[in-house]
């Protein structure tokens, strides 16, 4: 990608993601007063070794970069826009002089970084998304193939990804620019490739094809929505893509349908389930006046508890689960729809995402205790449908006994706080969590409590980049948690 130019010094860097060899001569340049318009970036993959004939980082000069900067910057840089180089550099020069530069939102050169590193973390995701693989060979040479057609310089930052997501398999992701190949043990960066290298069709497209048609619900069709979600120029390399034009066109049929198939009635096993577990406790059996030394005597206890009144409309306790001496405890909000239902915490959507976060973390889910700051489903009912309401402070407080209670067996090493409502019974006060998020904070009684989100706040963000790297966030909090647990 030579360029003319005339400026007076020349930087090639060894690849368009080679950031340690844009960070050394930009600290070369930085501390020799060598302004951006004296500089041209340039990108000569095949140049060897790269001789930047830059003069060495004056020991005598400061150079104080944020954190926030070099973090910024290694994202923005995967960018496909050949300026960025030069754009970072600017960036730095200034920030010399400017040090609150980035929290200027207004500034164009910040307007510019920041569209860069959106840009590049949404192609992340969609390449997260829309990767498919297909395999070829067989038995010991069974590998799986994917291409993909990235619009920046993602594969390597993604490739560990798909290393966690895929650690058992073989496999190749070829790109115009590079691509990313896993042998079950060593990941390998190599060349870029082309479309016809890698293979079309195998037995996994029917598969794909039928579970697309399965999990596609024509009541919620928003055509645009789903173009900008999987935008056509992706199409290509999806093998359910080809359903896309016959389902939309079916869809009012099929929407219609299915309203018909909807029940008219309350769903009649929420009374059926309720009576179960009934007997309506009576005044005086709370729980407090009998004693529980094991975590089965105490939920047995909270089967009665009415020490508020959210027991009258849930179908059930929902107590916690988990081995009695887990050295981890996370203690969530409350039980929600399919928790009621089915008596279990974090079994329904919020416990999906949790449950998978957590096997990526390597924390066994069999292995900790999980519960809820409060222990009864607490809803609206809207139509047919039981909408989560937020527990007020005094259920919280009234709950807080049988949480004390469960810690006080089990004796953890950590608790998590799932939340704020987690957070205000642990602690006895409401937290900011966005502000706190990933402290220790040791109470009175000695009790560690490690404060996180609440894993049912992935699932509402819509934008899709965005969600991803909120699920990327709580992944590293949870492994915080991992690191933490045996300490
Ligand atoms: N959300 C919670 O906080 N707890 C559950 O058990 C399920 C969803």
């Amino acid at each position: 990608m030579a360029q003319f130019t005339l400026a007076n010094h020349v930087v090639r860097l060894a690849s368009e993601i080679d950031f340690v060899g844009w960070r050394d001569a930009a600290r070369r340049l930085a501390t020799n007063d060598i302004s951006p318009q004296d500089v041209a970036w340039q990108v000569e993959i095949d140049a060897g070794s790269r001789d930047n004939d830059l003069p060495a980082c004056r020991a005598d000069a400061r150079l104080v970069v944020p954190r926030d900067f070099i973090e910024r910057a290694e994202t923005a840089i995967c960018h496909a826009d050949p300026e960025r180089l030069s754009l970072l550099y600017r960036l730095l020069w200034r920030l010399r002089d400017e040090p609150k530069l980035l929290s200027i939102a207004t500034d164009p050169d910040i307007r510019r970084l920041e569209a860069m590193e959106k840009a590049v973390r949404r192609d992340i995701h969609k390449m997260r998304a829309f990767v498919r693989f297909r395999k070829i060979g067989q038995g010991a040479d069974e590998r799986y193939v994917a291409w993909f057609e990235p619009e920046h310089f993602i594969v390597e930052r993604n490739a560990d990804f798909f290393v966690r997501r895929f650690t058992g398999m073989r496999w190749t992701i070829m790109t115009p620019n590079a691509s990313a190949d896993w042998d079950g043990e060593r990941l390998a960066i190599g060349p870029g490739a082309e479309k016809r290298d890698a293979p079309d069709e195998d037995g996994a497209e029917a598969l794909w094809r039928t579970y697309f048609e399965n999990i596609f619900n024509p009541a919620r069709l928003k055509v645009k929505a789903m173009q900008k979600e999987m935008p056509k120029k992706y199409w290509r390399n999806l093998p359910e893509a080809s359903l896309i034009p016959h389902l939309i066109a079916g869809a009012d049929k099929a929407a219609s349908a299915m309203i018909a198939r909807m029940p008219t009635t309350p769903a009649p096993h929420h009374a059926k389930l309720q009576a179960k577990h009934w007997p309506a406790p009576q005044p005086g059996d709370a729980g407090e006046t009998e004693s529980a030394d094991t975590i089965p005597e105490l939920r047995d206890l909270a089967k009665g508890c009415h020490r508020c009144p959210l027991w009258r409309d849930a179908t059930q306790t929902v107590f916690g689960e988990g081995p009695e001496n887990a050295d981890v405890v996370f203690v969530g909000e409350q039980p929600g729809d399919q928790e009621d239902l089915a008596g279990k915490p974090f079994v329904g959507p919020a416990g999906k995402v949790f449950d998978s976060i957590l096997d990526e973390a390597d924390i066994a889910r069999h292995k900790v205790y999980v519960t809820n700051a409060v222990k009864h489903f607490k809803f609206e009912p809207r139509g047919k449908r039981r909408i989560h309401s937020k527990p007020n402070a005094g259920e919280i407080q009234a709950c807080r006994w049988w949480l004390d209670k469960e810690l006080g067996l089990i004796k953890p090493n950590l608790v998590v706080a799932l939340g704020a409502t987690a957070a205000q019974s642990l602690l006895g006060k409401a937290v900011p969590i966005t502000k706190m998020r990933g402290d220790v904070i040791e109470r009175e009684d000695g009790v560690r409590v490690f404060l996180t989100i609440h894993p049912s706040f992935i699932l509402r963000i819509r934008e899709q980049e965005d969600k991803e790297a909120e699920r990327e966030r709580f992944l590293k909090d949870m492994r915080k948690v991992r690191e933490l647990m045996g300490a």
